[in-house]
């Protein structure tokens, strides 16, 4: 790995490192540490020069944010430590977390775009109190960061991932601002609240406790349903569907056109 980052790589390295990563963002490669319980999350190797100096930016914001935040709250994996040459050298060493993420576990362990039968069948099968615990850590997790002046920016369960109880923790905060930084990232369309234009005014990307608060919105239903709010439409036409102010129909977006769980009435 040492290497790699020194001294560039082939194409083959390249394959190589994708195929025993542990996880891949639009900031990060993160690769499994030798000791098996923890990753480290540097640059994607293969980025452009100016993308990394992006990237650089972006990984220095997480450590930051780590510091502000408590160091051992069980909806945050632990920063075990960290580099910074004050160059190119800047990695994050985090608690490794056994279960992956939550997307990925809800529909049945699928890492790519189409789930077979099986793991949607697998998805389907968690229990109603699982999902509910897992809404309530969401949303746990979210008031202490909110609570410490952080705002996620990114908030989605592809950011949040499973321990060994299958308890959920938030990661990827190298977008996220501290107490008023601007924010470095954006959500993804279906958890992104459509902005004014005087709030998307270049250099400030305008995340807020209200946008962190609509990406919770579509990370309840999504823990709910198995898929983000609108899957499978395209993400420009999510958005359009989110400016035009038009949103799932909540009695009937469940499995089979069922009611969400959580909106049923109770007798
Ligand atoms: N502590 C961790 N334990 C297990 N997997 C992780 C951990 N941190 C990150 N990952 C995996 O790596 C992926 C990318 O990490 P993330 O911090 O989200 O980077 P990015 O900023 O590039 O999106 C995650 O979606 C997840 O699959
Ligand atoms: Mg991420």
């Amino acid at each position: 790995m040492d290497k790699i980052w020194r001294e560039g790589f082939t194409k083959d390295e390249m394959f190589e490192l994708l195929l025993s990563r542990v996880g891949i963002g639009q900031t990060g490669l993160v690769m499994a540490e030798p000791d098996g319980n923890s990753v480290r999350k540097a640059p994607i190797p293969w980025h452009s020069d100016n993308y990394q100096v992006f990237e650089l930016k972006q990984l220095r914001r997480e450590i930051e944010i780590y510091h502000a935040l408590p160091s051992e709250h069980p909806r945050l994996v632990r920063l075990l430590s960290y580099t910074d040459d004050g160059q190119r050298d800047v990695s994050l060493i985090l608690e490794r977390m056994p279960q992956g993420r939550l997307d990925e576990y809800l529909v049945g362990g699928c890492n790519h775009t189409k789930p077979s039968e099986e793991q949607l069948a697998r998805g389907r099968a968690i229990p109603l109190r699982q999902r509910c615990s897992w809404a309530l850590e969401m949303a746990d997790g979210l008031a202490m960061l909110h609570a410490h002046e952080v705002v996620h920016g990114d908030f989605k369960p592809e950011n949040m991932v499973l321990d060994s109880r299958f308890r959920l923790r938030l990661i990827d905060f190298s977008g996220s601002s501290l107490r008023g930084s601007p924010a470095l990232t954006l959500e993804s369309a279906p958890y992104y609240m459509p902005r004014t234009a005087d709030a998307r005014i270049v250099g400030d990307m305008g995340c807020s406790v209200t946008t962190d608060l609509f990406a919770l919105g579509s990370s309840l239903f999504h823990v709910e349903v198995g898929f983000a709010p609108w899957h499978p439409l395209r993400h420009r036409d999510v958005e359009e569907r989110y400016e035009r102010g038009e949103f799932p129909d909540l009695q009937t977006a469940g499995l089979d056109g069922a009611a969400l769980p959580l909106t049923r009435s109770r007798r």
